[in-house]
């Protein structure tokens, strides 16, 4: 049944809970009406500002009826279990990226939110950008032709203070890895969206440039793709002062770059015929996008107000939102492949 408006309540008023709160104010059908977090000033903080209640209790907020969707803004390994309590408390839940930091963590809350009959979303927000879009269009219409090559790089910067920022950051418990599972997983999940599922990986990864975090801070992997396509992804949070992430797609038929947000380079054989191919003048792009590659607060784009308007959309028309639990588990899944070659040493093959 359709609502006039439905009640948001975010859990985890850090970084990207602020994110959410400022999001939320361009979803039209969307009401933010209370912000939980146990420390219960950044709550009050975004209460103030935006006008809604504020509680350190998850329980009181749960048991809210005028709360429909809940957000989960909190540190990645606890996106499960408050994903569980509150598909219990028959609450729709749209977590933050990454969807868990575990395969069975993540199935969980999958078969949780199933089961309690309500929608599961996860935020991948570049997947939406007009530039993948785009590209996911020409694609799917064979405009590349057999893919060749898919290339994912996140070249970052984050300096020893954010990781000291919040006890969580860099651990193993609760970021579930580094620079691939917290800032790369971004253009993990555009790469695959892109090129299609991935069938092996072959990995190293290192902690090589910071102190006092067990994660790693550069990673580079090879890539099979089940096309038979194949890839790179490499991954540092040490590239100062940080680059714009960059994809780029190869085809026989046609090449692409996305450098941060834009689409810097297509070039399609259907465009310009075969003797357009050695036209280089639009290959000189580097550092399109100087926000999150530098300034974690930054959180660029309209992916999130996308997202919060598709959660809407899917309640009432009874279907899965377009990034639901399967779809936000799949770049888990590639990720901690890669974590497993790099610590066996050997190729791992997914499914995962
Ligand atoms: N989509 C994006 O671009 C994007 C950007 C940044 C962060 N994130 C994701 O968002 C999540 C949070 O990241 P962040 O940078 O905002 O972290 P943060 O540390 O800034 O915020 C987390 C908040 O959760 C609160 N918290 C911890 N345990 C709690 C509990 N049991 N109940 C209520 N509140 C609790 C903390 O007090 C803190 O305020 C992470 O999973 C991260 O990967 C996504």
């Amino acid at each position: 049944m359709s609502k006039q408006q439905y009640g948001f309540a975010i859990i985890g008023a850090g970084v990207v809970g602020k994110t959410h709160a400022e999001r939320l104010l361009s979803v039209e059908k969307g009401k933010l009406v209370v912000v939980c977090d146990t420390m219960a000033e950044r709550a009050q903080e975004i209460a103030d500002k935006y006008g809604c209640d504020w509680s350190d209790d998850l329980a009181q907020v749960l048991s809210r009826t005028d709360v429909d969707i809940v957000t989960i803004c909190l540190p990645s390994g606890m996106h499960a279990k408050y994903t569980i309590e509150a598909a219990r408390a028959g609450k729709h839940v749209i977590t933050e990226k990454p969807i868990d930091i575990t395969a069975d963590n993540a199935l969980k809350m999958i078969a949780a939110c199933r089961q309690a009959g309500v929608k599961l979303a996860v935020i991948s927000q570049h997947r939406l950008h007009p530039a993948t879009q785009q590209l996911k269009q020409d694609i799917e219409n064979g405009k590349f032709g057999k893919l060749i090559i898919g290339n994912g790089a996140i070249n970052w910067y984050r300096p020893q203070e954010y990781y000291d920022s919040g006890a969580w950051r860099g651990t193993w418990e609760f970021d579930g890895g580094g620079a691939l599972m917290n800032q790369g997983i971004h253009t993990v999940d555009v790469l695959q969206y892109l090129m299609g599922p991935v069938e092996s990986v072959y990995a190293h990864c290192e902690t090589l440039g910071h102190e006092r975090i067990e994660v790693e801070d550069a990673a580079a992997a090879t890539l099979r793709f089940r096309s038979g396509a194949i890839g790179t992804i490499v991954a540092t949070t040490c590239a100062f002062p940080g680059l714009s992430t960059r994809i780029e797609i190869f085809g026989k038929d046609g090449s692409a770059v996305i450098d941060g947000e834009e689409l810097v380079l297509r070039k399609l054989r259907s465009d310009l015929g075969e003797q357009s191919g050695n036209d280089i003048s639009s290959f000189a792009s580097v550092n399109k996008d100087t926000t999150t590659a530098a300034d974690p607060t930054a959180i660029e784009g309209e992916g999130h107000i996308k997202q919060m308007n598709d959660m809407i959309a899917a309640i009432e028309e009874k279907r899965e939102p377009i990034i639901n639990g399967e779809e936000g588990y799949k770049p888990l899944e590639i990720i901690l492949a890669i974590y497993e070659s790099a610590r066996t040493g050997r190729l791992v093959t997914l499914p995962h």
